[in-house]
This record gives C-alpha cells, structure tokens and sequence, in this order.
C-alpha cells in the first residue's frame, strides 16, 4: 500500500477520500467500473516484469481480472486506509464474507495443526472448523469468547491461531482483545478477528494487536443489501501467506460490485452513526418490556462487557439480540400433560417467534444485516454453542436499521402484543 496514506485526516474525510486513485486519463470523484478478465500488454518483457510483480504479490501489480482491476484496487487501497487506520496493512477481496473467512485459515492452517475459536463465532465458520478443516486433520477448540488472558490454559504446542470475533454476532459478548492478542504474541501465535459488525470505523482492531482483520463487506461497507463480498485484511507479514492462497484458491471479486461497495463507503459514517442512535433506542426500550429477559448489546450500561466495550470501542452498530422471557413459555400449572410432552413448549415457542417476527410493517424476516433496513430473526443458537451451552431463553436478533425509530418501536410493540395474544391463544401469556 503506499506510504502513510494521510491518516491524519478525520475519519470523515478517509472515507470520502479512501481510493480514489483510478484511471489517470479520466477524472471523477468516483473510480469507474473497470470489466477486465484480460489484462493487455505492448510486450513481452512487459508481461514477464508484470507477472514477477503479481507472483511476489506487489502492490497494484496485476496481469489479470482475478488479481486486480483499477476499480478492485481502488478498495483494496480504501480497506487498508480504513481499516488498517495507519498501521502497515495489505487487503485482498473474496467472493462473500464466509469466503473470506475461509481464506484466511486455509492461509495460516496445515494439518496437524490446532485452531481456538471463539464460542460466540458466526455459525459458518464452525461449521467450516468442524467439516472442511477437520478433513485437513486442523483440530478446532471452541473457547468462552470472555477468557481473556486465561486463554493461555488451552494454549498446546500445535496452536496456530486464535479466531475472534467480538462482539459475537448473536450473543454479543465482547472479548479482551488486547489481552488475547498479547498472549498469542509472546507465543508466536496468529489472530484473526471477524471485525465486521463494528466495521467500518468502529474498532481499530490492529491496534488491539491483531493480525488479520477479516470482514463481509456484504454488510455495513457495502450497505444496502445488494452486494455479497468479503476482504481479508491482513499485517504486511502475513500478506505472503494471504497472497498465495488468494492466487491458488482463485478468490476474487468483480470490479461491478467493487464499486457498489466503493459507493456504499461514502455515506457509511453517517448510516452507522443512525444505526447506532436507532438501536441504542430501540435497546433501551426494550430493556423495559416485560416479556424481555435481557438485551444483548454492548452499548447498554447493563451489558457485562460494557466497560470492554466504552474501552476498545468508538461506536456500536444497528446489530442486537434480545433473549424472550422464559417463563412466558413455560407451561401452565394446570396443564399436567404439558410436563409430559417436551414438545409442547418449544411448539408454544414456534407460535410465540412466528406471531411476533411475521406480518411486521417494518422488521423483515431476512438473514444478513448491515444494509439500510430493519431486520428481524429468530437466533437459533442452541446447536452453535459448545465451550458453554446456551442456557437463555428463545433469542431474536434484530438489525436495526435507518427508519425512523418512533415506527420501528410501534412495530415491536404491535410484535410483542401479537406473541403475547399467540401465547393465551396456546394457554399460556
Ligand atoms: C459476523 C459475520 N461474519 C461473516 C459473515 C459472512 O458474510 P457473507 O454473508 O458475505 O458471506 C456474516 C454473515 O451474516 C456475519 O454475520
């Protein structure tokens, strides 16, 4: 990337200025979209220094489409602006978010090796630990996302690499990154961290000592729900690695869609701040309903990682859970048959998730978040725990997004009043 790209400069003024670098011969505050699959060359020689250049992965080298294009360069270079805020970064694009997960253990992983994970991670991601890296003969140790230092008790020889995620993007449990990072250091350790809920601009995770930032760009980058990429954003030492599994596994982004997220970038600081100002709202309002056990979201004073957060964080995103009461759902005194039949509470469950989520004027049922909608989902995360099985109620997980808030609280309202009318309807609210 080139020399200290200015990070003096506010927040504000990167993101409207981050990789603006195009084509020389056309000027327009925005990068245009650049469809490459063949790159053209006047000479041989110039083929040859070009594909030295791309095979020792130097910066803005390319000899095809899937290496780089003016336009996926242009966000190659904001991620790093972005992202790196001033330390010395390099970033690569994927396919998707889970892509660039994948990619950035396969670049690290070999077998025999072990891998901790978080508990609280972004269920795909176990699921690839458990499936495709186990294959590979890669063990995978889930761990309390709240261990802190203790990590260093399940620490073995063959440890490779911590994965973080903080907050996890369900429960919402906020990690002691610094910590985690420091001890991991000492031993030679890698860590990566899913940063995407509070990217971009919430969290300076190399500052927190990581060593790759990883991130769906499907989300808040991107922002309006019409776009799948993902970007691995990693120290200069590690590009190496990155850099050769990107080259050998194909990934790579399409420059239509490069611009989209370019585009999506220049208003982000403005929608993440609205994000925040709605969910705090919605958050605090919903602490205060009767069928709420509890509001996972860091920005509550109530939350047990509050303090982490206030420390590690600048801002929270549109992203929050709340865990229903569970007594709500358990059955009646004088239903004796209903003690007999686990069934019937998770069928009253169903009723209660299907009358509160459905038919909303505002909250749509859809997977993903990020964009500038509201969105509303059962998290079903009983079977996506296992260093501390889930214990909490039936949990939903909201995106909140840039409606006004007044309309977003009349929905959940009118949601909760429909699950509690669904409840008396099954005998019991
Ligand atoms: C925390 C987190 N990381 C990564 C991803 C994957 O992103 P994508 O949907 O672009 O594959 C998601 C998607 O929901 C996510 O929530």
């Amino acid at each position: 990337m080139p020399e200290d790209p200015g990070f003096g400069r506010a927040f504000a003024t990167r993101l409207a200025e981050a990789g603006r670098e195009g084509d020389a011969s056309f000027a327009a505050p925005s990068v245009g979209v650049h469809r490459a699959s063949t790159v053209l060359f006047d000479t041989l020689a110039a083929t040859d220094a070009a594909g030295a250049a791309v095979a020792a992965g130097r910066w803005r080298a390319t000899t095809y489409g899937t290496v780089g294009t003016p336009t996926t360069m242009a966000l190659m270079d904001a991620l790093c602006e972005i992202e790196g805020a001033g330390c010395a970064v390099r970033a690569s694009l994927m396919p998707s978010g889970l892509a660039a997960i994948t990619t950035a253990l396969l670049a690290v992983l070999a077998p025999g090796d072990h891998l901790l994970v978080a508990d609280s991670s972004y269920g795909p991601t176990r699921v690839f630990c458990d499936g495709m890296l186990a294959r590979l003969g890669v063990a995978t140790t889930y761990y309390e996302p709240t261990i802190g230092a203790g990590i260093e008790a399940l620490l073995r020889p063959e440890t490779k690499l911590i994965w973080l995620e903080s907050p996890g993007s369900y429960t919402f449990e906020v990690q002691d990154v610094p910590a985690i990072c420091a001890i991991a250091r000492e031993r030679g350790i890698v860590t990566m961290i899913d940063n995407t809920w509070a990217s971009p601009g919430f969290a300076r995770p190399f500052d927190w000592g990581v060593d790759a930032s990883v991130l769906a760009l499907t989300k808040y980058w991107g922002g309006h729900s019409d776009v799948l990429m993902g970007a691995v954003v990693v120290r200069e030492a590690l590009w190496p690695k990155l850099w050769a599994a990107v080259r050998q596994l194909g990934q790579c982004a399409s420059s239509d869609d490069a611009y989209l997220v370019l585009r999506g970038l220049r208003s982000v600081e403005v929608r993440m701040r609205r994000h925040e100002a709605n969910a705090l709202e919605i958050a605090r309002w919903l602490e205060a309903r009767a069928e709420v056990a509890k509001v996972l979201y860091p920005a509550l004073a109530s939350h047990p990682q509050h303090a982490l957060w206030r420390r590690d964080f600048s801002g929270a995103s549109g992203l929050l859970s709340f865990e229903l009461d569970r007594a709500l759902f358990a059955p009646a005194h004088d239903e004796v048959h209903a003690h007999d039949d686990p069934g019937r509470a998770s069928d009253r469950e169903r009723i209660a998730l299907a009358a509160l989520c459905e038919r909303r004027r505002h909250f749509a049922i859809g997977y993903s978040w990020g964009g500038f909608e509201s969105l509303v989902m059962p998290a079903r995360i009983d079977r996506m725990r296992t260093a501390r099985p889930w214990t909490g109620g039936p949990l939903v997980r909201l995106h909140v997004g840039l409606e006004d808030p007044a309309d977003l609280l009349a929905d959940l309202a009118e949601g909760l009043e429909a699950m509690r009318r669904a409840l008396a309807a099954s005998g019991r609210g």
